[in-house]
């Protein structure tokens, strides 16, 4: 199985998929993603993904193509790829503009540049994750702090990740697989490419938006999941300590799933064993998945 990549509409392999060095996606992170994961060839939850994508354009007001043309080409590029597990991701980046432009107009100006370029990657995504959620992995409570929304907002999915591979660099020091973050006031808000939750006396806790966290569209499943499971769920703001006395913990994301957290810096999570709750939740989210897509 082959990486594929569809730039503009040009489906190419790997090797050849080239975009220009004044692009501003990669001068300067000016541009948005999403990343889904196929099951069964079928990329999952596809539309609320390009809800999201076109909600993070118009934020930075990156003029999106339609979501049916967006559908198409990722259609297109899958149908590309030979059979198997693909993770998909599409990004839009408000495309080339001059870096010293003539007249009074300065280079991060987006009004300088006419057309944002559509990229879809298919690359192959084996199912290394599964061996995680049975052991459940370390995680790391990092000093890196998550960007202010007053600033740029993590509900803004921006490929600008400087602020997440900070924290991750900090967790990988610990050997951690993830990094949690902090909101500027101090309160948990996520991983650094995952939403966190915990569990306390039989209920559920995530950080809410408002904490300044990206709204994952796993997290959004999970809490629904999770309320038809009649599992009590609260969105709100808790401590580091909360975290590090909880009964379970876990993260999630579209690649990730259900993801449970056994330790935080050195300290088990409840019985340092992926938990109950965590585990119908994993297991509710994978009958979610069987019944939206039922083998061929
Ligand atoms: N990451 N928070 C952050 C900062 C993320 O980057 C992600 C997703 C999530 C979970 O969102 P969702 O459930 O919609 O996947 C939360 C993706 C997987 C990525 O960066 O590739």
């Amino acid at each position: 199985m082959k990486e594929i990549v569809n730039i503009n509409g040009e489906i190419l392999g790997r090797d050849r998929a080239v975009l220009s060095i004044f692009d501003r996606g990669f001068l300067y992170g000016d541009s948005v993603y999403e990343t889904l994961r196929t099951y069964d060839g079928i990329p999952f939850l596809q539309d609320r993904h390009l809800r999201r994508l076109a909600a993070s354009a118009e934020r930075i007001t990156i003029p999106l193509p339609g979501s049916k043309e967006i559908a198409r080409e990722i259609e297109r590029t899958c149908q590309a790829a030979e059979p198997g597990e693909y993770l998909v991701r599409v990004v839009v980046t408000r495309g080339e503009g001059p870096i010293w432009p003539a007249g009074p107009a300065v280079g991060l100006d987006p009004s300088l540049c006419k057309s944002p370029s559509l990229l879809v990657y298919v690359i192959p995504f084996p199912r290394r994750i599964e061996a995680l959620q049975k052991t459940g992995v370390p995680v790391s409570i990092v000093p890196i702090r998550r960007n202010p929304r007053e600033s740029l907002d993590p509900s803004i999915k921006s490929c600008n990740q400087l602020n997440n591979i900070l924290a991750v660099t900090a967790a990988s020091r610990k050997a951690a697989f993830e990094a949690i973050m902090r909101n500027p006031a101090g309160y948990v808000a996520e991983g650094a490419s995952s939403n966190v939750f915990i569990a306390r006396g039989g209920e559920i806790w995530t950080p809410p938006l408002a904490a300044g966290i990206l709204e994952g569209i796993t997290r959004e499943v999970i809490l629904e999941l999770a309320r038809d499971l009649g599992i009590t769920v609260r969105e709100q703001d808790f401590l580091p300590q909360d975290l590090l006395d909880s009964e379970e913990c876990f993260l999630t994301s579209s690649l990730k799933e259900v993801l449970p957290v056994v330790e935080c810096d050195g300290h088990p999570i409840g019985s340092g064993r992926p938990g109950p709750l965590t585990i119908r939740l994993l297991e509710k989210y994978r009958e979610m998945v069987r019944i939206s897509h039922p083998p061929r």
